[in-house]
């Protein structure tokens, strides 16, 4: 490698981020995560993790399909340009300097913190399904805070709702630098992106607890199936009836992935020019295209599991070398291990 190129590379700064790997992931997360994701790969050193561990913490009770979800996710993130030349992509698990750091950081973390974490709250609400009154998952943050701080991040693309996280995690390292580390861990900095909102089909927040998504890797027929589900304009009910496409999911998603004809469905809405069904149609062969490149990419790579398993060993390598380093400076400075 030339001289020139090892310089700067050394000037990026770096970023991580992670999902859990309790499902397939949905266009929510595309929109609010991966295109961002992807592009950051530009101008960052990225650090891309399957969150298994923090899977583990909610679906402990049956955690049979975490290991497959892990795969799958695996498969988003590259179906989605994540790029595992570029980027470190592995999973949590492979990685057991995560488990280290976090037990040494919950050392430095009042109980009080976490019980006051707000995002903490909601996710009980939103799990009420699962029983999540587990030390594990008031820890959450604890674990989140490592997986941060083992790789030096920077920055943190989050969105808006685990904001209150990764405060926690800047308050953490805070506390660990002040009592004993100087300034051996670096506090990240949120990135947060302007992503549109995107709704589940019944108009709540796109969630696969709700069962209101469409996968990233759903067939052409079953994205067709849904979105003929969608809820529209609850007071155009027939095709004389002038919508409302601003109160219509339907045209939001237009917004979002058809930007240009926004305007021309909206008018078309309003003017009876179409009926629901025909907008619905044409929403549906919007998404097919716009998913059709991870599709063939996801298949390509499906036809080849044992490349996978090479690309998770090849980012966990990765991942270890940087992790290993901090947790042992982390360990010389807590007086574990040897003199
Ligand atoms: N909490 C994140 C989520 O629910 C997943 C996650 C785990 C994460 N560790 C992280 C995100 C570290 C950013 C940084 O999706
Ligand atoms: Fe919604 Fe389209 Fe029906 Fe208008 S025509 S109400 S935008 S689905």
């Amino acid at each position: 490698m030339d001289q020139s190129k090892t310089a700067k590379q050394k000037r990026r700064k770096r970023i991580l981020s992670g999902m859990r790997s309790t499902g397939r992931l949905h266009l929510g997360n595309l929109v609010g995560a991966l295109w961002n994701w992807r592009d950051l790969q530009d101008a960052f050193d990225c650090f891309f993790m399957i969150a298994d561990y923090h899977a583990l913490m909610s679906e402990y009770e049956k955690p049979g399909p975490i290991a497959g979800f892990a795969i799958q996710v695996l498969l988003d993130y590259l179906a989605c340009g994540l790029d595992p030349e570029r980027s470190v992509l592995f999973r949590q698990s492979d990685v057991p300097e995560h488990a280290e750091l976090a037990l040494i950081l919950s050392c430095y973390t009042p109980v009080s913190w976490l019980e006051r974490n707000p995002t903490y709250k909601e996710q009980m609400e939103q799990l009420a399904s699962k029983d999540v009154h587990n030390y594990a998952f008031l820890g959450y943050p604890v674990l989140q805070a490592a997986d941060i701080a083992l790789y030096k991040a920077n920055f943190v693309p989050v969105g808006e709702d685990q904001l209150p996280h990764l405060e926690l995690t800047r308050e953490i390292v805070r506390r660990f630098n002040h009592l004993v580390g100087g300034e051996a861990l670096v506090e990240p900095q949120a990135k947060l992106t302007s992503s549109p909102r995107l709704l589940g089909l019944d108009r709540r927040k796109m969630s696969k607890s709700y069962g209101n998504q469409i996968d990233i890797a759903d067939p052409p027929d079953v994205i067709r199936k849904k979105v003929i589900s969608m809820i529209t304009d609850p007071l155009r009910i027939r095709l004389a009836d002038p919508g409302h496409p601003e109160d219509c999911n339907v045209c939001q998603y237009y917004k979002v992935f058809d930007p240009n004809a926004y305007e021309d469905v909206a008018d078309k809405c309003r003017t009876s020019k179409w009926g629901c069904t025909d907008c619905k149609a044409h929403l549906a062969n919007v998404l097919t295209d716009l998913l059709a490149e991870p599709r063939a990419r996801r298949a390509e790579l499906e036809a080849h599991p044992e490349r996978l398993s090479e690309l998770l060993a090849d980012g966990a390598r990765r991942a270890r070398t940087v992790a290993r380093a901090t947790l042992d400076e982390v360990k010389s400075l807590t007086g574990l291990g040897k003199l």
